[in-house]
């Protein structure tokens, strides 16, 4: 996908407006028949669509990924595709690695406080399991701070006496109810409510929790003067890995961002989603505070590794219908953990179904994890990111203003689709708005937002050699500065940037990036080698330092050690065995990406 700057919105000539449409009840996730057409302009002719594709019939050469229409998808198929995610098709999506796609469920904190205590508990797990929030995917019921105590003399936590039952016996019960269940606590010594924190307790909290079937552990950070995020978070992650027997426990690191975990954390494997961002409160403010730190970051985040934006404050009292649809949107958008904060035993009907509308928390849990990229800065504000199904993107337009409406243009080209029809689906109004070509122009009201599902045609590879630096792509993230196409990614100005220089060659060819960078490209099964010559190229400043890592398909296929200014250059080259797709990703090495101009020279697919 590409990215553009407001200040260069082009006025494209024959936009549509959509404002009418077939209405397609009744289906939960993008309609395996397609919607009815609506009379739209720019007709493209048919034949932008494959012949086989969308004749109703599941033919030989067809499958759910490349004709979805055709082909439904289904548990059991053994593929993880959009709509299915663990909670949802164990089968085809395993659960291991943890959290491969963001955790979902509900927390105490932003609703209760320190107000809790075990009733609260049990009712509301009961209340997750009959409104159907477990059965949409929401398994973590976590406690926040406040439940522990004090320490028994040789250390081990207490339970407030609010939690008579104890909280094995807690643990169990929830289980029991078919949830996973979540302690807080803090890396200082004290939580930051003041209860006795895990400072110099942490592999004993953490034998603690297991012995108590615990499954995920909020890890706070109040009250650590002097420590340093760096060194004590892995403490707890050794904790976690090192219990025997085995218990796959979520580290969830909430120190508000401060020190960048999505930059070390990763990269040792530490937590499976970190906060990036200071307490989330009640209002649309916050909420769009919280997304503007997460929303620059989704280079950061994959399968196993999440932006953690906190937590829901969908039916909280505060947000509109409108701003708590637009508040679900942009989390779905972010692949942000999904942990509730409302009451779920008084929630009223219009909150669980924006709660748990199921095309949304499919866009969430897409296994493919790639978090959304803004294309507009707007207003509206226009976010996309691909989904695990050929053609398929989500797009999120953004009116965060009070005053008035907004007008927005989505340009197919950007969301690197294909030329030709593209069947729109607008995801809260439950129906399709028709097919589109080239664009669609839409309003977005005041404080307000429209969810998209656009359903187009990937590229096809170009059949024998070319190079990665003449296709398309189906995604880019970046932080700071976007992938160039046969220039070095040093220097500030893309138009005056210097060729690829790797070891004192200069090579013509190749993509000059800067970590963190991700760049996906569709095969469609039809490509059988990958080549590059990869190094840090010689104009980054000395202390740059990158890994280069290969996707095929969700597997990594390669990776580099760290590379540093100097390292000789590595070659890959890789057999592709009819992958669907290909990333590849640049990495800071742990350290700040500011400097770390990186290559893939010479990069090139051989595809039938
Ligand atoms: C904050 C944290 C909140 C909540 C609170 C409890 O530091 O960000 O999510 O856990 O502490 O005291």
């Amino acid at each position: 996908m590409r990215r553009f700057r407001s200040a260069l919105w082009p006025i494209l000539a024959g936009l549509v407006t959509a404002c009418a449409g077939s209405s397609d009840p009744g289906s939960d996730l993008p309609a395996d028949a397609p919607p009815e057409t609506s009379g739209t302009a720019d007709a493209a002719p048919d034949t932008d669509v494959p012949a086989a594709c969308g004749n109703g019939t599941c033919e030989a050469a067809e499958s759910c990924r490349s004709c979805p229409d055709d082909c439904p998808c289904r548990c059991g198929d053994g593929l993880c595709t959009f709509g299915e995610f663990p909670a949802r098709c164990p089968e085809d999506c395993p659960e291991d690695p943890l959290a491969a796609t963001p955790p979902m469920g509900w927390n105490s904190w932003n609703r209760f406080a320190c107000d809790i205590d075990e009733g609260l508990i049990l009712e509301t797990a009961e209340a997750m399991v009959r409104s159907g929030l477990r059965d949409a995917g929401y398994r973590y019921l976590n406690l926040d701070d406040c439940w522990q105590v004090d320490r028994l003399p040789d250390g081990t936590i207490l339970e407030d006496p609010r939690f008579p039952s104890g909280m094995e016996a807690l643990a169990r019960q929830v289980h029991d109810a078919g949830l996973l269940f979540g302690v807080y606590t803090c890396a200082g010594t004290m939580t930051c409510q003041q209860r006795p924190g895990s400072y110099g307790f942490e592999a004993r909290d953490i034998a603690t929790y297991a012995s108590w079937g615990v499954d995920f552990v909020k890890v706070d950070w109040c009250f650590t003067e002097g420590l340093s995020a760096r060194e004590r978070y892995p403490v707890f992650q050794r904790a976690i890995d090192d219990l025997a027997p085995r218990r796959p426990i979520v580290l969830s690191i909430c120190e508000w961002g401060k020190s960048e975990p999505w930059i070390w954390a990763p990269e040792q494997g530490v937590g499976r989603l970190w906060r990036t961002s200071g307490d989330i409160a009640n209002s649309w403010f916050s909420v769009l505070v919280n997304a503007e730190r997460a929303i620059p970051l989704a280079a950061y985040a994959g399968p196993g590794h999440w932006n953690d934006p906190d937590m829901l404050e969908v039916g909280n009292g505060a947000l509109t219908p409108d701003m708590s649809r637009a508040h679900m949107g942009l989390w779905a958008m972010m692949s942000a953990p999904l942990i509730l904060g409302n009451d779920l035993r008084t929630m009223d009907d219009d909150t669980r179904a924006i709660l748990t509308r199921p095309e949304v928390i499919a866009i969430d849990q897409d296994p493919d994890g790639l978090p959304a990229v803004r294309l507009e800065m707007g207003p509206p504000q226009v976010l996309a990111r691909p989904l695990a199904r050929d053609g398929l993107r989500a797009v999120l337009l953004l009116n965060p203003f009070a005053e008035e409406s907004h007008e927005g243009t989505v340009t197919f080209r950007d969301l690197g689709l294909a030329p030709g029809l593209m069947e729109v689906r607008d995801v809260w109004a439950d129906r399709s708005l028709g097919r589109f070509d080239g664009s669609i122009h839409l309003e977005v009201g005041p404080e307000s937002s429209r969810l998209l599902l656009v359903q187009g045609r990937e590229p096809d590879p170009p059949s024998g050699v070319w190079s990665l630096a003449d296709m398309p792509w189906r995604h880019e993230a970046f932080e700071a500065v976007a992938a160039r196409r046969n220039r070095s990614a040093s220097g500030d100005d893309p138009l005056l940037a210097p060729p690829i220089r790797l070891e004192g060659k200069t090579h013509a060819r190749g993509l000059g990036v800067r970590a963190p960078s991700v760049i996906q490209v569709h095969l469609g099964g039809r490509c059988d080698r990958f080549t590059a010559r990869v190094g840090v190229d010689d104009q980054a400043p000395g202390e740059a330092s990158v890994v280069f890592q290969v996707f095929r398909d969700r597997t990594k296929a390669w990776a580099s050690p760290v590379l540093r200014k100097g390292s000789a250059p590595l070659d890959v080259d890789l057999d592709l065995s009819d992958a669907w797709t290909l990333t590849l990703k640049v990495t800071a090495a742990g350290d700040s990406p500011k400097g770390d101009v990186a290559d893939w020279a010479d990069v090139s697919l051989r595809c039938r």
